[in-house]
């Protein structure tokens, strides 16, 4: 948005598209993180004299409205955050009412439109969808980074419409935030370069693994995604998780990887995945068959503080365990520590999106992180070295 003109945006109506998918519990927001980064782009943009017309979706409601779905609550959130701007939400996203309250917009007001998802044409990219929302406002911002994985309406579609329009179509600022950041550790790292990626399941990361084992220096594997690595080495897993149709695979990773990958060397066992179990700390060849990994142990948490001591560039993606459960949450604690150190040393630290954010946020390690992502599936993408198809119908990307 920096490259917009004064004339672009004075008096004018900006359509920008955010993410603000948050985690709400009994009509209770639970993590505002999504709202509050999108603060200095909508700041940004009121104080150069735009009014505002946000569009977000929320949840996956298919196509047809779901009352639990409505972005209302969102919208009253926002109000209390964006002091002395009146922040008002509309029914209605593209019909009548959602026109009519885009046109009667004064310079340093805001609305929030209904629900994105509520339309049956936003998820397949309908042409005609994308124009009735292009004629909500005079410039497309895109500040969803978290939804720039999906070629949607809201998201390229519009853009496209915009820009052959004439009109500006750009990034906003926690957009270009999140790809300078992510963009950065991909092309130039600060060495050494050390990825930590966890979570349960290696074929949700298999494509991230291949693309950053050549550009790393150390990839560091935890959470159940270690399980399938434990099987491929011959070791016994006990009841674990473990993805045997990806255990070849984990055994030919390893063999091309050599020393850069590091499988854990412990592990937080118990014989069931529930709170209140009774925990031990096994070595990896020590699996009983009753018993379950849920966590790496604190051996392991040690070597990849070892290896995390010298980083230039952290990268996170997966928790450690199963967090969500105190007895389950030690290892990924005990990581996410690690990389905070690193920040004070001096190393970039990024967390991706999605289970590490909420470790890092529930951890109360936010703020000691160089960047934590909004983006879960996005960031993922980004990382697999996709191309992201709500950014590279922007402006700026040519
Ligand atoms: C997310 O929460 O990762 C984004 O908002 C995208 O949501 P989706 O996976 O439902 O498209």
């Amino acid at each position: 948005i920096a490259d917009l003109r004064d004339d672009e945006l004075r008096g004018r109506r900006v359509v920008v598209r955010v993410d603000y998918n948050v985690p709400i519990e009994d009509g209770r927001i639970t993590d505002d993180t999504r709202i509050t980064s999108t603060l200095p782009t909508l700041n940004a943009l009121l104080q150069r004299g735009a009014s505002l017309v946000l569009l977000a979706h929320f949840g996956r409601p298919k196509g047809k409205p779901v009352p639990e779905m409505s972005l209302r609550p969102v919208a009253a959130r926002l109000a209390e955050l964006l002091e002395g701007h009146s922040v008002r939400f509309v029914e209605d996203t593209v019909g009548r009412e959602a026109h009519g309250a885009a046109s009667m917009l004064q310079p340093g007001e805001v609305i929030l439109l209904e629900n994105t998802r509520f339309l049956p044409g936003e998820e397949k990219n309908d042409g005609p969808l994308a124009e009735q929302l292009a004629a909500l406002g005079d410039v497309f911002v895109n500040d969803a980074f978290g939804a720039a994985h999906r070629a949607h309406s809201s998201t390229a579609g519009i853009a496209t419409i915009m820009r052959g329009q004439g009109k500006p179509a750009v990034a906003g600022l926690l957009m270009d935030r999140e790809l300078e950041y992510l963009g950065r550790a991909l092309a130039s790292p600060a060495r050494p370069f050390v990825a930590i990626l966890g979570g349960s399941k290696i074929s949700g990361k298999i494509d991230v693994i291949r693309s950053l084992l050549p550009k790393t220096d150390h990839l560091l594997i935890g959470g159940a995604m270690a399980n399938t690595f434990f099987r491929s080495m011959g070791l016994a897993t006990g009841t674990s998780l473990v993805e045997d149709d990806r255990v070849e695979m984990a055994r030919e990773l390893l063999a091309q990887a050599g020393d850069k990958l590091v499988i854990p060397v412990d592990a937080v066992v118990a014989p069931r995945l529930e709170a209140g179990q009774t925990t031990t700390v096994v070595a990896r060849e020590e699996i009983q068959a009753d018993q379950s990994v849920l966590d790496i142990g604190p051996r392991t948490v040690e070597e990849f503080r070892r290896v995390l001591g010298t980083a230039g560039t952290v990268l996170w993606n997966g928790p450690m365990g199963v967090f969500e459960i105190a007895e389950f949450a030690a290892g990924t604690r005990g990581v996410a520590e690690a990389v905070a150190d690193a920040t004070d040393r001096g190393a970039t630290t990024i967390i991706g999106g999605g289970d590490s954010a909420a470790a890092v946020a529930d951890m109360g390690l936010e703020s000691r992180m160089s960047h934590v992502s909004t983006g879960g599936g996005a960031s993922l993408e980004f990382l697999e070295g996709r191309e992201l198809p709500g950014v590279s119908v922007l402006s700026e990307a040519e």
